[in-house]
């Protein structure tokens, strides 16, 4: 199974970081100077997912914007020395396509998902959450690794760590059993369980690669936790076939969803990427 388009859901309103996502996606918020959504389409182009899906919703015209030409400020800053800084970004837009869809209505992640179909079509797909950056400064991007586990194994995985105990209740949480190093066929999965009641510590991330039946599973999936249409009920019915792998990356993941886990992100970055050019 190879994954050559990757599905960014990017429909989320961004609570946590207002008032600055009142008139901005929070997708765009900046690491140092990249957008976070950026870095996970970087990922994905490194793992040969070339195909950007993104499910947008209302104010996220900038992401579209972000991925195309901006021949205006082109031009004015062409032969200049600011040029160079458009150089990694003009790279990736030409690397990648980008197609966008709108999600009309906040029903949950696996709704999301779901409205990806019409861009994903029946074909094994990546999936990313730009608010989990993923660093692997000695070895291959999270994405790759995942893309290499769903190769060889032919089947769907999904990134998965250990968090601590008092954790549980933010993330969904993996039972399964090892079938190699770093490789677990999952057994059960359960959103956002209370701490007393999770079956274990293992906590799925946002990234993915998963087999096209995954859309048949949300469609046949109830509302759950919060009242949302979510995806580890679907991924759970999944992994009830047998057909769904649990995989611990290497790498560093930090959770710009939260402003610890943003200002944590942007502290690595600039020390082990800006200041090491
Ligand atoms: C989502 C998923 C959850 C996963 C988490 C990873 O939750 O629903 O299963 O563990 O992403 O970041 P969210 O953080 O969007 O509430």
């Amino acid at each position: 199974m190879i994954a050559r388009k990757c599905l960014f859901p990017a429909a989320g309103y961004g609570t946590r970081f207002l008032p600055a996502t009142k008139a901005m996606p929070k997708e765009m918020l900046p690491i140092v100077n990249r957008p976070l959504i950026e870095f996970g389409v970087d990922e994905a182009n490194a793992a040969g997912m070339s195909e950007i899906c993104i499910v947008t919703g209302r104010g996220k015209r900038p992401l579209e914007d972000y991925f195309d030409v901006n021949f205006e400020l082109e031009h004015q800053i062409a032969g200049s020395s600011k040029e160079s800084s458009l150089t990694q970004i003009r790279e990736l837009n030409d690397a990648c396509t980008f197609t966008f869809t709108r999600q009309r209505s906040m029903r949950g992640l696996g709704d999301a998902v779901l409205t990806g179909r019409s861009l994903v079509g029946d074909e094994a797909f990546g999936l990313i959450l730009a608010d989990d950056l993923c660093f692997n400064l000695d070895g291959d991007p999270v994405m790759k690794q995942m893309q290499d586990v769903a190769s060889a194994f032919d089947c769907s995985v999904i990134a998965v760590m250990d968090v601590p105990q008092d954790q549980v209740s933010n993330y969904g949480i993996v039972v399964g059993d090892e079938i190699e190093a770093n490789v677990l066929r999952v057994s059960s999965m359960v959103e956002k369980p209370r701490v007393e009641e999770a079956p274990s510590n293992l906590a799925v991330i946002g990234r993915y690669i998963l087999s096209p039946d995954i859309f048949d599973f949300i469609e046949s999936t109830e509302p759950g936790a919060g009242g949302e249409i979510q995806l580890t009920d679907a991924l759970n019915a999944l992994a009830q076939t047998g057909k769904l792998l649990a995989y611990r990356f290497q790498g560093h993941r930090f959770d710009c969803g939260s402003i610890d886990g943003y200002v944590a992100a942007t502290n690595f970055y600039y020390d082990n990427v800006v200041l090491k050019r």
